[in-house]
């Protein structure tokens, strides 16, 4: 009798966060795995638990370098495509590299899908930053209204995707994530997310940098969830799908820090960022059954847990913070 063969899988950028959960999820359900990263963000640690593991192959290349006919490719059932600068503040300093990456290095991911012939599902990463200053909670219908440069890039990425799915037929769904948190998030050099700086904060001794009152709240949703989505988005039969996936359970700064435990200094809000983010997650749950499994007290214990990954994080502080965002409030901030 003949084998059946096992399931493959491209995960782009699953040397990063959310990607390599993926990568521990499809090789969990016996997927093989082949990891395309530039490790401009991620790390190969964030993989090192699979060391020994010989169903996956990382291959340490540029997404833009790939051309269709790439071997990598070959026999592909599933792509995960999570590879991009995640990183929203220097977007407005370097528009053209988050063109670039998040939206040219797309359309080279859709081309080796396509002429692959194989893949069954193209999974694409996005943002709920397309959003804007919502209205909440956000349904799927919602006007997108990028606010910057990133929004925008991971909008058109978005969309290169569903001209992919409209002319050439490429099966695919679309995960706009809202705030995804947990072990191995970036702790890249940029000013951003608000875990990364809090956690190193925690670790010098330093206090939190709340930004506006800390009454703000986010759709923190943790990473094994948000990972989990995307399996069931690649195995789904369903496609051409925009699906929401948040929490659905906005938390603010202030109880974060409460959970974190500690000092607090205040920096001023940024312009062009919601007060509130909250997905409304009615879709993804009806179509997919899809729904969040750890709370925000389990995964806050889960990231403290493990606070040792952001010692070597950048420590930010009011002066340094306000360095890095001066751009941000001088082209955001009068409008
Ligand atoms: N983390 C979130 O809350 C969130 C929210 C919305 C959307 N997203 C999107 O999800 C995706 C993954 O985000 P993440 O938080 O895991 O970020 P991450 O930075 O940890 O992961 C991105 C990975 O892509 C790799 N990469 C970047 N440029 C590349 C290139 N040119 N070629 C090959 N690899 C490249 C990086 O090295 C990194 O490992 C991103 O596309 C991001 O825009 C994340």
């Amino acid at each position: 009798m003949p084998q059946p063969q096992p399931t493959i899988a491209v995960v782009t950028g699953g040397a990063g966060f959310i990607g390599s959960h993926t990568v521990d999820q499809c090789l969990a359900r016996g997927m093989r795995v082949r990891v395309i990263d530039n490790l401009s963000g991620g790390r190969l640690a964030n993989l090192a638990q699979h060391r020994d593991e010989p169903g996956l192959t990382v291959e340490e290349r540029d997404i833009r370098s790939y051309q269709p006919g790439d071997p990598l490719f070959r026999d592909a059932d599933y792509v995960f495509h999570f590879a991009g600068i995640g990183d929203l503040v220097p977007s407005i300093e370097r528009p053209l590299e988050y063109m670039s990456v998040n939206v040219q290095g797309t359309v080279h991911m859709l081309e080796c899908a396509r002429h692959a012939g194989s893949v069954k599902k193209f999974v694409y990463a996005a943002s709920s930053s397309c959003y804007g200053l919502a209205e909440v909670p956000t349904a799927e219908e919602h006007p997108i209204r990028p606010e910057h440069p990133y929004a925008l890039s991971k909008n058109l990425g978005e969309q290169a995707c569903f001209h992919w799915r409209k002319v050439y037929r490429l099966p695919l769904n679309s995960i706009r994530i809202f705030n995804a948190y947990g072990t191995r998030s970036r702790t890249s050099g940029a000013y951003g997310a608000v875990f990364g700086v809090f956690l190193k904060q925690k670790l010098a001794g330093k206090p939190f940098t709340v930004v506006g009152d800390g009454s703000q709240t986010r759709d923190f949703l943790y990473v094994t969830d948000v990972a989990r989505a995307f399996v069931m988005a690649a195995e789904t039969p369903l496609a051409g799908r925009i699906w929401n996936v948040g929490a659905g359970n906005p938390q603010s700064v202030n109880r974060l820090v409460e959970l974190l435990g500690g000092e607090v200094v205040y920096v001023p809000k940024r312009p062009g960022e919601p007060d509130c983010t909250w997905a409304d997650i009615a879709r993804i749950t009806a179509d997919l059954g899809w729904k969040p499994q750890v709370s925000f007290e389990e995964g806050v214990a889960n990231v403290v847990a493990n606070i040792d990954y952001w010692r070597d994080a950048p420590l930010w502080d009011p002066e340094s913070i306000a360095r890095s965002t001066a751009s941000w409030f001088a082209y955001l901030g009068g409008q």
